[in-house]
């Protein structure tokens, strides 16, 4: 079993990531499976992970990429990613930032804001091009997931309110070098429901129909990611319902003739292929707990104390019957340095190998170096 190759490795050193990148392999050929037939397109959302090697696993499997930087530009172009296959978000693109998509021919810009068009207008008319763009709606529709990653409610500072749209709309029409190629929305992450989903499918219906009658079409729509993965279980559900989310928007959506429907997938992409590999440094007893003290923090995986969010923790050491209760935390100065409380764990030992699950995505992406900690190493499965 792959967990078992990460304890092998962990001989190398901890903390590290493992990746198991023929579940990467399996989970791009599923979603290559279910849009096969359908005028769908998948990017891969770089943000939840940029380790090289993921993305040019991911590039061979023909995906496109959603992005959210100039350097993640930077990136997708050197893992090779075609940049008729890029899509650029984000709320503050700097003019550097926007430079970086306009030089490389990026397919599309998905814009957020009046100001940001002008900006990307002016900037492409100086270098004698015309760029792609998606205007980024919010659609006020409540994804029903942590506030902290719940991005489509009119309370969020993400795309272009609905009642300012057909300006919007108007404006991205009128600059001379900007090439209006539909609307973008993506409603949040980690959406664990269809519903939501469907919402998203109606309020698209919705605002084709309302643009048709003003005598616009768009050559395409980008329903954004937010698919979730299963944290609980991830052992039993190392793939992600990826057929039951298309399925919302084949039989949702009334496309028009020749539009194509894009979609920006991250953490169902890469959650469950990652594990963050750590050891025990201490075990603790206090009066009141029993710590399992792990030689991995919050700098390496923030997810739990940013959003107190669970990840299955396995002791992949012990062969102990005996089992107890342990909070497992990490060695950084915070109180929320905590990856889970009340864990039961076969009896643990300072040296055991301690596998956190489902951290392929928004792990290795958000580390730090908090502490004048080391980043993480990574190390891959093939
Ligand atoms: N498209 C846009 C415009 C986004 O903002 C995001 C994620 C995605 C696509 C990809 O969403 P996904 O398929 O991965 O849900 N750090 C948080 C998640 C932040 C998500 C930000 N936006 C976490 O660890 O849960």
């Amino acid at each position: 079993m792959h967990l078992d190759t990460f304890m092998s490795l962990a001989l190398k050193g901890t903390p590290f990531y493992g990746y198991n990148l023929p579940l990467l392999r399996r989970t791009l050929d599923t979603i290559k499976q279910e849009i096969a037939g359908y005028p769908f397109m998948v990017h891969y959302a770089v943000k939840a992970n940029g380790n090289p090697r993921i993305l040019n696993e991911i590039q061979q499997s023909g995906l496109g990429v959603d992005l959210v930087s100039g350097n993640e530009i930077l990136a997708a172009l050197k893992a090779g990613f075609d940049p008729g296959k890029m899509a650029y978000a984000g709320v503050g693109k700097t003019d550097r930032e926007i430079e970086i998509g306009i030089d490389n021919d990026i397919f599309c810009f998905n814009v957020e804001s009046e100001p940001e068009m002008e900006v990307i207008n002016e900037i492409a008319a100086r270098k004698g091009k015309t760029v792609g763009v998606a205007i980024r709606v919010n659609p006020d529709i409540d994804a029903h997931t942590h506030r902290y990653i719940t991005t489509g409610t009119s309370a969020d500072k993400f795309g272009i309110d609905l009642p300012m749209l057909d300006e919007a709309v108007d404006l991205a029409m009128k600059l001379p070098n900007l090439h209006l190629r539909g609307l973008h929305f993506h409603i949040g992450s980690q959406v664990t429901t269809i519903e939501p989903f469907k919402m998203l499918c109606d309020k698209i219906n919705q605002l084709l129909e309302h643009f048709e009658k003003r005598g616009i079409s768009f050559e395409m729509i980008d329903a954004g990611g937010g698919l979730g993965v299963n944290y609980e279980q991830p052992e039993k559900n190392p793939i992600a319902p990826f057929h039951d989310f298309f399925e919302v928007f084949k039989k949702g959506l009334k496309l028009r003739q020749g539009q194509m429907v894009h979609f920006e997938l991250g953490r169902s992409i890469v959650a469950q292929c990652g594990a963050l590999i750590a050891k025990v440094v201490f075990v603790k007893q206090n009066a009141a707990k029993k710590f399992v003290i792990l030689d991995a923090g919050m700098t390496d995986l923030i997810r739990p104390a940013l959003y107190n969010s669970h990840h299955k923790i396995v002791n992949l050491t012990s062969q102990e019957k005996e089992i107890d209760t342990y909070d497992v935390v990490g060695p950084i100065c915070e109180s929320s340095d905590v990856f889970g409380t009340d864990q039961q764990l076969p009896m643990t030992r300072r040296g055991d190998i301690i596998a956190i699950l489902s951290a392929g995505a928004y792990g290795e992406s958000m580390a730090s170096t908090y502490n004048m900690r080391s980043l993480p190493q990574s190390h891959f499965i093939d």
